[in-house]
This record gives C-alpha cells, sequence and structure tokens, in this order.
C-alpha cells in the first residue's frame, strides 16, 4: 500500500486528500496515515495540510525497493499510455515483441554489502528466481573484470547485480554482457538526454570516459545454466575519482551538470533490459538487438587498435554480428571476427 500512495502522490502536482486516498485504496485514514509516517521516516519529504491533504515535495536519493519500484512502475505505465495512443487502442503491443513482455523484478536493498555479485549468487544459491535484483548503497570488496577491484564508495553510486535463469547453452550467456550494456547506454541516452555510447564489448563512456562496467559471472549444473549474474556499476553523482582513473572515468552527475536520482537510473536500466532481454531470448543470440548495439557503438565504421594478447593491430570497426563478436577489417584486407574473452579494443588515441 506504500507504494500505492507514493504513486498516487508522485502522480498528483498538488495536494491528495486524506479521503481520497483511503477510497482509492480501500482502506481507513489511521492505515493511509501510518504509510504516510512511513515514507517520511524513508527520507520523503510530505507535507500534510489541514482540510487539503498530503503533498509530496521531496523525493529522497534512496534506492530502496518500493522507490525503484515506483519508478520501474512509471515507466511502465507511460510506455503503455504512450503504445495505446499511438495505436488509437488500448492493447497495441510493441511490433518487435511478441507480446509485451515484463520480467518479475523484485528488488532487494542493503546499505551496505561486500559486493552485490557476490551477494546475489548467495541468493541465487538458495532459489532466488529470475528478476531478483540486489541493490548495494556502498561495496567493500566490489569486483571489476579480469580480477580487479571495483572502487565502490557510499552515497553516489550504483551497484546492482540482476539473477537470470535463461534457457540457453552457456556459451551463449557472455553475450548477455552486451545486452547489459546496450540496455545501460539507451537508459542513460534516452533518460537523462546524455550521449553515452557503448565501448565493446560492454563498457558504457559519455564524452569518451567510463561511467559503467558490467561483470557477468555464471553458474553450471550438469552443462546448464543454473544462473547468471549480471553486476552493473554506474558513476552516478560521484565528483572525485581516484587517482588511477580519474581521466578516464566520468560520471552521470558531471556530465549533466546536476545530480541524478539513482532510483530512477536503475528502473530506466531495468525497464530498457526488460524489453532487450526478450528480444536475445528470441534467438538466443544478438540478432535482434544488434542494429541498436551498432548505432551506439563507439568508433564503428572507425580505425581502432585491436589489444590480443601479444598481438596488437589497427583494423576498421565493422560492429558486432550476432554472437557479440567484434567484426573487423585489418589493414591488409583481411576480415577477422574478434571474440571479447581476452581481447581489448580502444580508438588510435586513448581509452576510446
Ligand atoms: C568492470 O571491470 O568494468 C566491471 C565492473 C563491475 C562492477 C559492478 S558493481 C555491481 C557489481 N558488483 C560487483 O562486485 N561488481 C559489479
Amino acid at each position: 500500500m506504500k507504494t500505492e500512495i507514493l504513486s498516487i502522490l508522485r502522480q498528483t502536482k498538488g495536494y491528495v486528500s486524506g479521503q481520497e486516498l483511503c477510497e482509492r485504496l480501500g482502506v481507513s485514514r489511521t492505515a493511509v496515515w501510518k504509510c504516510i509516517k512511513k515514507l517520511q521516516e524513508e527520507g520523503y519529504e510530505i507535507e500534510g495540510i489541514n482540510r487539503k491533504g498530503y503533498r509530496l515535495v521531496e523525493i529522497p536519493d534512496v534506492m530502496t525497493p518500493s522507490e525503484i519500484e515506483n519508478c520501474l512502475w512509471q515507466k511502465r505505465k507511460a510506455e503503455e499510455i504512450t503504445d495505446s495512443r499511438e495505436s488509437g487502442c488500448a492493447e497495441k503491443k510493441d511490433p518487435e515483441l511478441p507480446d509485451r513482455h515484463i520480467l518479475p523484478y523484485r528488488v532487494l536493498y542493503k546499505d551496505e554489502i561486500d559486493s552485490t555479485n557476490t551477494w546475489a549468487k548467495r541468493e541465487a544459491e538458495m532459489g532466488a528466481s529470475e528478476g531478483s535484483v540486489l541493490v548495494a548503497d556502498m561495496q567493500t570488496a566490489g569486483k571489476g573484470r579480469r580480477g580487479r577491484s571495483w572502487s565502490s564508495p557510499s552515497g553516489h553510486s550504483v551497484y546492482m547485480s540482476l539473477i537470470l535463469r535463461p534457457d540457453i547453452l552457456p556459451e551463449r550467456a557472455s553475450m548477455l554482457t552486451l545486452v547489459a550494456g546496450l540496455s545501460v547506454a539507451q537508459a542513460v541516452r534516452d533518460d537523462l538526454g546524455l550521449d553515452a555510447w557503448i565501448k565493446w564489448p560492454n563498457d558504457v563512456v559519455i564524452s569518451g570516459k567510463k561511467i559503467c562496467g558490467i561483470l557477468t559471472e555464471m553458474s553450471l549444473q550438469m552443462e546448464c545454466i543454473n544462473y547468471v549474474v549480471i553486476g552493473i556499476g554506474i558513476n552516478v553523482n560521484l565528483k572525485d575519482f581516484p587517482e588511477d582513473i580519474a581521466d578516464k572515468a566520468t560520471s552521470l552527475c558531471l556530465e549533466k551538470g546536476e545530480n541524478v536520482h539513482r532510483a530512477e537510473v536503475i528502473a530506466a536500466v531495468l525497464h530498457r533490459f526488460e524489453k532487450n532481454y526478450f528480444r536475445f531470448l528470441k534467438h538466443g543470440n544478438l540478432t535482434d538487438v544488434k542494429d541498436s548495439y551498432n548505432e551506439i557503438l563507439v568508433n564503428c565504421g572507425r580505425k581502432i587498435c585491436v589489444l590480443e594478447p601479444g598481438n596488437e593491430y589497427t583494423a576498421i570497426s565493422g560492429g558486432i554480428n550476432e554472437k557479440g563478436e567484434l567484426l573487423v577489417t585489418k589493414d591488409d584486407g583481411t576480415k577477422a571476427a574478434v571474440y571479447a574473452g581476452e581481447v581489448s579494443v580502444r580508438g588510435l588515441y586513448g581509452y576510446v
């Protein structure tokens, strides 16, 4: 009921009377008042005035399940309205999807955790279902790719891990990392209006600097996927970075010039992800998402430097294929499909 009250307050510019809340939710005034009190304790500034009712004055930068679910609910609702307006009928579906697909997200939040990926793995081992989303304000042992650590101070960033149980071959699971990267880049572009790009395979960059890193881990059982954990770290309101990454990293806030609400960012990513995920599942590969990916792939059609262990060469990037491999044309005209694994690419000048 707390989530419903919050939704109503969010959608209303002025005051909502206590009576209206009681009628819409079919509960007593005391029940409404208790929920309002709980929301105030969580940091929502809600004004209550006799004979006028309640008004939401300020939304705190919290990542509680109710805040994230509320933001997500609003995005789904807004899309439903747009779809039905465009088609003139309430039943209109996204034409590219067989049906409107909704991932049954279930958000869990902790102020502090070792790593949301490690937490997600523990939850998945205990049976957590597909769509479980583990979010923390701070990580004490945040993990990056290739055994690196991921700096994870509190108060400014998003650290989240998503549990999936796709019915696909294990060798296809790494493609989900690209699906997640695409979803983050699209969310940042569409919801914040920032010029975000993907650096193959899955970093998201703005102005040539990284704003997001993704770490995918998988557990197998009898050669089948038991679960996949996709860990996403986004620099949201960070203004200072450790010295070693200061010239390669930026944040949404630095790029936008104002603080950004973290729950909105998470909801935007989840909203994008569910569409891309079902497109991915349709073929079990990137056939239906690769065009969207290549459109915002940094350096697509340009010269890049391919860094293979013990082999470094320049080539023209031609975007990804349906397996997520980067298609390149080497300087001697030969073509190759580069598999992410141990390989990385960069532009001719610097990180991007
Ligand atoms: C990279 O090296 O670029 C990947 C970084 C991934 C960081 C995220 S933060 C949330 C999740 N939990 C972790 O411990 N790592 C990932």
